[in-house]
This record gives C-alpha cells, structure tokens and sequence, in this order.
C-alpha cells in the first residue's frame, strides 16, 4: 500500500526537501509542513511533476494548535497516516552561539522548541492516530551527532537532539507490540545553506570520508527507517556522520 507520509520541515532547502522528494520518488503520499508556505507549495509541486502525491501545509511547529492542524491536515487529505517524519531543528538558525553559561533562558527555551518540544508534540498525535487506525505507524526525527558528542557553543542543541533518542526508546518500550517505531537518522555535517555558513572548510580535514555528507544521503536514511525493511527497527539510531563519531584521536 502506499504509504501516507507528514514531513515537518519538508519544504526546506536542505534536508527537509531532499526527504520530500526522497519520498515522492518511493510513490509516498506526502504531506509537506513547513513555516514557509511558499517552500511547503515549492516541494510539494516538485513531487507532483514528478508523477507522485503531495500537498502543502503551512504551520509553526512552536505553537501546540500548529501541530494539530499538521496532523490533522495529512490525515484528513491522505486518508490516513502511517509515517510521521520531523525534520525542522538547529540551533545557529535560530540563536546566536554563544558558551553554556552566557546562554539566556529565552535563548535556550527557543531551541527546546524548535528541535524537542514540538516532536513531542507531533509524536503523541502521530501515535493517537495510528492506534486509531490498528495498523501500526513508523516515526523518523532528523538528528544529530551534536546529541552524542559536544559541539561547543552548542549546548542546548546537543541536549534536544540527545532527547529525540530518549524519546524513540520510549516509543519502542511502549508501542512496539502496536507495530509503531521510532528512530533517530543522526547526521553529522551535511552540506546545506546553514551548515556551509557556519563551518570552516578545514572542519572537512576531520571527516574521515573526506567530504561534508549530502542531504539526500540523510533522506536514503530516513525512507529506509521509515519502511517495511526496518520493521524490527525501533529505538535506534542511525548515524551518518561519513566517520567522524568512531574516529580515534590518534593517527
Ligand atoms: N545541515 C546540517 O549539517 C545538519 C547536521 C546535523 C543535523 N541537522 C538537522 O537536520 C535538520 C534539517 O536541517 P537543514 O539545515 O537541512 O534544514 P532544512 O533546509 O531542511 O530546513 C528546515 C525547514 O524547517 C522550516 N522551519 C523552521 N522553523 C520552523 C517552524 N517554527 N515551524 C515550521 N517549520 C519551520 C524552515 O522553513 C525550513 O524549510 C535539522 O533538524 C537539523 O538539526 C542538520
């Protein structure tokens, strides 16, 4: 059957459009939520010319009845929903970076919206509709090494992105038997408008794969999770970090 897929942030630029098409091209219906109508319309179009399903919605996942509304409007034009994919995240897009104890509280409570809150959010709608439906449901969040490894300045960013795993491992105690599963694609440093901004070429000296990775290797990833091929998938998390996390600080 094909699968009726939300992506929130799915109009980006980065990662969130290379999920989108990623999907389109598996013959999912997508809903594409994002801040940026006209990105959500843009991506969602794309998946239409090429012969797939899409349809846009435009919300702010800071607020609770936004994310309501996402969930509701991919059932209500999907039919259902049987994936739900949450992409919107980061920190240098949305703060300033700046040493833990410099942080404001304002600062902080912004990124646990914008990477934590609201995947709380998505996520326990998700769940009341699959439980609904009776026919189990797939939950993939875009992360990050930052959640396993310090990133400096990035502190609060490391701290939601270490509690999407928190979270995909209850998901997996909970709902395993109700055939939901939650994972985490955790990528390491993509080469999107915001990560080229922000990260010194010389960062690419640390790669082991030599090369900052590409959205759509992180979007593979994320189809993958969300598919029957992951069915005994739940609770994890999967890196795509081209090596960085595994390597020694020798040789
Ligand atoms: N780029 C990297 O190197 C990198 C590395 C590790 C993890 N990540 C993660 O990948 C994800 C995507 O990052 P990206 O840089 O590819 O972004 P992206 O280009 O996919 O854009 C994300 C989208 O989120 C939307 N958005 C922002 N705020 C929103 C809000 N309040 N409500 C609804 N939509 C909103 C934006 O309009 C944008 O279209 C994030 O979770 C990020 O933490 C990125």
């Amino acid at each position: 059957m094909q699968k009726r897929v939300l992506v929130i942030g799915g109009g980006g630029g980065g990662i969130g459009r290379a999920t989108t098409d990623a999907f389109g091209n598996e013959g999912a219906a997508v809903m594409v939520a994002d801040l940026d109508p006209h990105r959500a319309a843009e991506a969602a179009d794309a998946v239409r010319a090429a012969g797939g399903t899409a349809y846009p919605i435009a919300g702010d996942v800071r607020s609770a009845s936004g994310i309501e509304a996402m969930v509701a409007g991919a059932v209500e034009q999907l039919g259902g929903l049987d994936v739900l994919v949450t992409v919107v995240g980061g920190q240098v897009a949305f703060v300033p970076a700046v040493k833990l104890h410099e942080m404001t509280d304002e600062d902080w409570d912004t990124i646990y919206e914008v990477n934590l809150r609201y995947v709380v959010r998505a996520v326990q709608a998700a769940l009341r509709v699959f439980l609904d439906q009776g026919t189990g449901g797939a939950i993939v969040s875009v992360g990050s090494v930052t959640g396993f490894m310090a990133a400096p300045e990035q502190a609060a960013y490391g701290v939601m992105k270490a509690g999407l795993l928190s979270l995909a491992r209850t998901v997996a105690a909970e709902y395993a038997r109700d055939g939901i599963r939650m994972n985490v694609a955790a990528a390491g440093a993509i080469a999107t408008a915001v990560a080229n901004a922000n990260v010194d070429a010389e960062v690419v000296e640390e790669i082991p794969a030599g090369r900052f990775g590409r959205s759509e290797e992180v979007a593979r990833a994320v189809v993958y999770l969300a598919s029957d091929a992951a069915s005994y998938v739940t609770g994890q998390q999967l890196v795509l970090d081209g090596g960085v996390s595994v390597r020694g600080p020798f040789g």
